[in-house]
């Protein structure tokens, strides 16, 4: 038997100022959209926004159904659109932000595992790193390098 470690870097940057500007605008198109998400339902109100190689940026935000399964986080949202609307240009960044009329989100929002997997499918096809901005309502940023970091060990069309 032989033991292994996976260790992530990963960046915490205090508030949005601390932030590189083209971090901090991306993160502020996730807000704008995050105010526009669906989510009658479970009241969190996600946005997301990707960077793309040609300086587009494309956002999402949760879409919920009365059919719950039926909804789709922003992440993907966003990701599937910058699919499709720019199909071939690389993914530099997706920044993440949320919500809640429940309670105050001070933590930087985690992506769904499912999120992860769908969002990596892209950075393995451009053989690109995508660096990955989470936020909760304000404040604290943390800012991974890679999709790889936050989804080691991820299944890929390598398999297949
Ligand atoms: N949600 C996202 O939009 N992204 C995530 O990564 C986690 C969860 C949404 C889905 C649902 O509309 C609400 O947040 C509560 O789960």
């Amino acid at each position: 038997m032989k033991k292994h470690q996976i260790l992530i870097d990963y960046s915490v940057y205090p508030s949005l100022e601390d932030l590189p500007v083209e971090d901090l605008e991306l993160i502020q198109h996730a807000v704008k959209a995050r105010a526009n998400a669906y989510a009658p339902y479970s009241n969190f109100y996600v946005g997301a926004a990707v960077l793309l190689e040609n300086d587009e940026v494309v956002i999402g935000n949760n879409q919920e159904n009365a059919s719950y399964p039926s909804g789709l986080c922003a992440e993907r949202v966003a990701i599937f659109q910058a699919g499709a609307k720019y199909p071939g240009v690389g993914i530099k960044a997706v920044a993440i932000t949320a919500t809640s009329k429940n309670y105050v989100v001070n933590e930087p929002a985690a992506p769904c595992g499912n999120c992860r997997q769908a969002m990596i499918e892209y950075e393995q096809k451009q053989k690109m790193p995508i660096r990955i901005l989470l936020m909760g309502e304000k404040g604290e940023v943390i800012k991974f390098n890679s999709l790889a970091d936050i989804l080691p060990l991820a299944f890929s069309s390598t398999f297949l």
